[in-house]
């Protein structure tokens, strides 16, 4: 019955934002707001849902027997077969919608085919009603806490075995390996996004792709992975030092530990986004490094990797207890290597409690 809350939750803040109905596509939200898991594929499919609560979808007829079984509320369905297309169920779909009005629509995630089928068939004027949903997403249950737990004890008990396996001459992909197997063994549906291992020099660029890079005494070496347990997702980065690390590397390690240490202080209900990635840079500046750190300091996560709220100097909206973000600052040196240290956390009525709990002093191996 959870979906059902769900929609309620939406109708009210259509009604809030005096939108008239919202277009989801496959993907993230339709599985938040009715329970469907589907993807995005050349055949069309939308739900539509209306201010009063009224859902209808239009979708391949193939689909549909799956999605009635799966859907979590009431749902019209107006299916259409290959040999067809999809036109007239979207003109009677839009018809029974009676818009007009606005129509919100994901900009970061429904397509151009999309987007197109509903100006061609339904006189509406569409909105971005990006944040519309975030609102409600970013805040999570205690069921969805439960399963970013999960996430984060699998995460963590492959971070552990990838470690234990460092050692001059592993490559980067054996490590990341040993941690994506282990990670699986503990319960993980899979990455929730592609494993990180970047060693010595890699460790400075943080985009790097694991490759095949040996590892080498006086390397840093970033681990940056997640697993994804109940369609929710961990995020978790430790750096670890082969060998004996330099001061310098050393210096860096404990500035962006005291930044993610300021980060996660900072992270409290009614705070911002400005004010918690303000905390972490701050360190990094005071400390000389501010022009190695070139990334926001966090973003949400929950269902997606990526999700608001996006911790960077212009998130000016508070945060409400339960919402859900990494703080990773990170300082890349070329010449020297990158230190990033990442931890998930969710806002509690008075602070924040760190999901992931990995040791974050420095590993030397
Ligand atoms: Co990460
Ligand atoms: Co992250």
């Amino acid at each position: 019955m959870e979906a059902t809350s769900r929609i309620d939750r939406v109708c009210q803040a259509l009604r809030a934002a005096d939108v008239s109905a919202l277009a989801v596509v496959p993907g993230a939200n339709l599985l938040y707001l009715l329970g469907l898991t589907m993807h995005s594929s050349e055949r069309l499919a939308i739900a539509f849902i209306a201010q009063s609560g009224d859902v209808r979808m239009v979708l391949p007829a193939l689909e549909q027997p799956r999605a009635a079984a799966e859907a979590q509320t009431e749902i019209q369905f107006y299916p259409w077969h290959d040999a067809e297309g999809y036109a007239q169920a979207l003109g009677q779909c839009l018809d029974d919608l009676q818009l007009p009005g606005q129509l919100g629509v994901e900009y970061t995630t429904m397509r151009v085919m999309e987007l197109r089928a509903i100006e061609q068939f339904g006189e509406v004027e569409t909105v971005d009603a990006t944040e519309l949903i975030a609102g409600l997403r970013m805040t999570k249950d205690a069921a969805e806490l439960d399963a970013m737990r999960a996430a984060v004890r699998a995460v963590e008990a492959g971070l552990r075995a990838a470690i234990d396996a460092i050692k001059p001459g592993a490559t980067e992909r054996e490590i990341a390996e040993v941690w994506e197997r282990t990670m699986r063994e503990a319960g993980s549906q899979g990455p929730s996004f592609t494993t990180i291992v970047a060693s010595g020099p890699n460790s400075a660029n943080p985009h790097y792709t694991t490759g095949d890079r040996r590892l080498q005494p006086g390397d840093l070496i970033v681990l940056d992975g997640g697993a994804q347990i109940g369609g929710y997702v961990s995020d978790i980065t430790r750096t670890v030092a082969l060998g004996e690390p330099s001061d310098e590397a050393r210096k860096i390690y404990e500035t962006v530990l005291a930044a993610n240490r300021a980060g996660v202080a900072a992270s409290k209900p009614g705070a911002n986004g400005a004010q918690i990635d303000g905390a972490a840079r701050q360190v990094i500046e005071d400390a000389g490094y501010g022009q190695y750190f070139i990334h926001r300091t966090g973003h949400g996560l929950g269902m997606e990797i990526h999700e608001p709220p996006y911790l960077h100097a212009t998130s000016t909206a508070p945060l409400a207890a339960g919402t859900t973000f990494t703080v990773e600052p990170g300082v890349y040196v070329a010449g020297i290597g990158g230190v990033r240290i990442e931890d998930d956390v969710v806002l509690t009525e008075n602070g924040a409690e760190c999901l992931t709990n990995f040791d974050r002093e420095l590993i030397i191996r």
